[in-house]
C-alpha cells in the first residue's frame, strides 16, 4: 500500500485500540506526504527538529475542507472552529511569537508550582471520595467512577469556579474535547453544537471575570483578572476567556486518557502493578513511561511559513504538518525495545507533553494527578482484573483513550 494513504488509516476507528503497528509502517517514511497534502513526521529526530523550529505555525488550523456556500453566515456558522474560535478567539495553543510568549506569561506567572503543589491535599482527597464510592461494587467503570470527574474538580478548583458549577463544566468540557478532533470539523452538527458550547462556556467566563474583579480570590482566574500595573499590563478579556477554556479543554480529556491507559496497562502488566503497589515512589517513573507508551496526545498539527529540509525530505512552504508524538514516542532508533512498557528505562525523552514553545503548562499538574490516582487504584483496588481487553475506545484519534474501562475487583 502506498504510504500516502497511511494516516487515513490512523483516523479510522477501527485501529484505535492498536494504532501502533500502523505508526512502525509510517516511520519507514519519517516524512510522509498525504493524499490531502498534509505531512506526516513519525520519527523521534524529525519530530524534535520541528518542535524547536520557528517555521512551524500553530496559527493556521488543517483549512476547511468545505467550498464557501455565498452565504457568509452560513459559512460562519459551519466553520466555527476556524472562523471563530481560530480567528476571535483564539488561546495561545493557536497562537506564534509574540502574542504567544505574552499569553503564555500570563498563564505561566499563575500556574506556580506553589500553587500546584497546594492542589496535592485537594486531589488525593477528591481520589479517595471517588473510590469510596464504589465500595461494595464489584465492578468499576474506572472511566465515569474516577478519571472522568477528577481533572475537571481540579481544573474548577485551580480557576475559582464555585463547586455547584462543577457538573455544567463536566458537560462542556466533553463537548469541546470531541470537537477538537478532526473528523468533528467535517460534522456540520459538531461545529454546531461547538459554537453553541463555546458561546455558552465565554458567557458563564465573562460574568465569572467580572465577579473575580469584584470580589478577587485567591485563585487562578482571579490573579489571572487582575487590572493592569506600569509593569504588569492587563490582560485583555477577549485572551482571558479564550485562557479560561482552553485549561479547561486542555487539561481536561488529556488527564482522563493519561489516568485509565495508565490503569489500562499496569493491568495489562501485573508484575508492574504489584511493584507500584510495593512502593509507592515508583510513581514518577511509571507515569513518564505511560507518557511515551500510551500517550493521551497522539498528534498535533502545524503549518509551514517556509520551506522545511527536514529528514531528507522538504516540506513546502504553507503546508499542513502532523506531528505524530505517539509513533516518536516508539521510535527503535530512540529507545531500545520501544513496544516493551519499562518504568525502569534511562532517558525517557518523550513527547507526552509536546515540546519546544508549547510545551505543556499543565505537566506538574498532571503528573500530580496521575500519580496519586494511580498509586490509590493499585493499593485499595484489591484483586483487580479487566473485564474485557481491549477496552471499547473513543473514537478520537489524536486525544486517543478508552470510552470506559471495566474492572472487576474483590472489594476497595
Ligand atoms: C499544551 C499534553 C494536561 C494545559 C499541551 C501539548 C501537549 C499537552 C502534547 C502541546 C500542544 C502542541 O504542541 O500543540 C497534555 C497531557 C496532559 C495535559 C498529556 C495530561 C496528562 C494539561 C493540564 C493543563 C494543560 C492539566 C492545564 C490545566 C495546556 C496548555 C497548553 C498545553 C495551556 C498550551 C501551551 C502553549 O501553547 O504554550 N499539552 N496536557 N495541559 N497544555 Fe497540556
Amino acid at each position: 500500500m502506498p504510504e500516502d494513504t497511511l494516516f487515513a488509516e490512523v483516523l479510522d476507528p477501527r485501529n484505535r485500540a492498536d494504532p501502533y503497528p500502523i505508526y512502525a509502517r509510517l516511520r519507514r517514511t519519517p516524512v510522509a506526504r498525504q493524499r490531502d497534502g498534509a505531512y506526516v513526521v513519525s520519527t523521534h529526530a524529525a519530530i524534535r527538529s520541528l518542535l524547536f523550529d520557528p517555521r512551524l505555525s500553530s496559527e493556521d488550523l488543517p483549512p476547511s475542507r468545505r467550498p464557501p456556500t455565498g452565504n457568509p453566515l452560513k459559512d460562519w456558522l459551519l466553520n466555527p472552529i476556524k472562523n471563530r474560535i481560530a480567528n476571535a478567539h483564539r488561546p495561545l495553543i493557536f497562537r506564534d511569537p509574540p502574542d504567544h510568549d505574552t499569553l503564555r506569561g500570563f498563564v505561566m506567572s499563575e500556574f506556580t508550582i506553589a500553587r500546584v503543589n497546594d492542589l496535592h491535599g485537594r486531589v488525593a482527597a477528591l481520589v479517595d471520595g471517588l473510590i469510596e464510592t464504589c465500595r461494595g461494587r464489584d465492578t468499576v467503570c474506572l472511566v465515569d467512577d474516577l478519571s472522568y470527574p477528577l481533572p475537571v474538580a481540579v481544573i474548577c478548583d485551580l480557576l475559582g469556579v464555585p463547586e455547584q458549577d462543577e457538573p455544567q463544566f463536566h458537560a462542556w468540557a466533553t463537548r469541546l474535547a470531541t470537537a477538537l478532533e478532526p473528523d468533528a470539523r467535517r460534522d456540520e452538527e459538531a461545529r454546531r453544537a461547538t459554537v453553541e458550547t463555546f458561546d455558552a462556556i465565554a458567557d458563564y467566563m465573562r460574568a465569572l471575570i467580572r465577579q473575580k474583579r469584584r470580589q478577587p480570590a485567591d485563585d487562578m482566574l482571579s490573579g489571572l483578572a487582575r487590572r493592569g500595573t506600569r509593569d504588569r499590563p492587563a490582560m485583555g478579556d477577549v485572551d482571558l476567556i479564550a485562557t479560561a477554556v482552553l485549561l479547561l479543554v486542555a487539561g481536561h480529556e488529556t488527564t482522563v486518557n493519561l489516568i485509565t491507559n495508565g490503569m489500562l496497562t499496569l493491568l495489562r502488566h501485573p508484575d508492574e502493578l504489584a511493584r507500584l503497589k510495593a512502593d509507592p515512589e515508583r510513581a514518577p517513573r511509571v507515569i513518564e513511561e505511560l507518557l511515551r507508551y500510551e500517550p493521551p496526545v497522539h498528534f498535533r498539527s502545524r503549518k509551514t511559513l517556509g520551506d522545511i529540509a527536514v529528514a531528507g525530505a522538504t516540506i513546502p512552504k504553507g503546508a499542513p504538518v502532523i506531528l505524530l508524538f505517539a509513533a516518536g514516542n516508539r521510535d527503535p532508533e530512540r529507545f531500545s525495545e520501544p513496544d516493551r512498557f519499562d518504568p525502569d528505562r534511562a532517558d525517557i525523552q518523550h513527547f507526552g507533553f509536546g515540546g519546544g514553545l508549547h510545551y505543556c503548562v499543565g505537566a506538574p499538574l498532571a503528573r500530580i494527578e496521575a500519580e496519586i490516582a494511580l498509586v490509590a487504584l493499585c493499593r485499595r483496588l484489591r484483586d483487580p482484573k479487566l473485564l474485557a481487553d481491549p477496552p471499547p475506545y473513543r473514537p478520537g484519534a489524536s486525544l486517543r483513550g478508552p470510552e470506559n474501562l471495566g474492572i472487576r475487583i474483590a472489594g476497595i
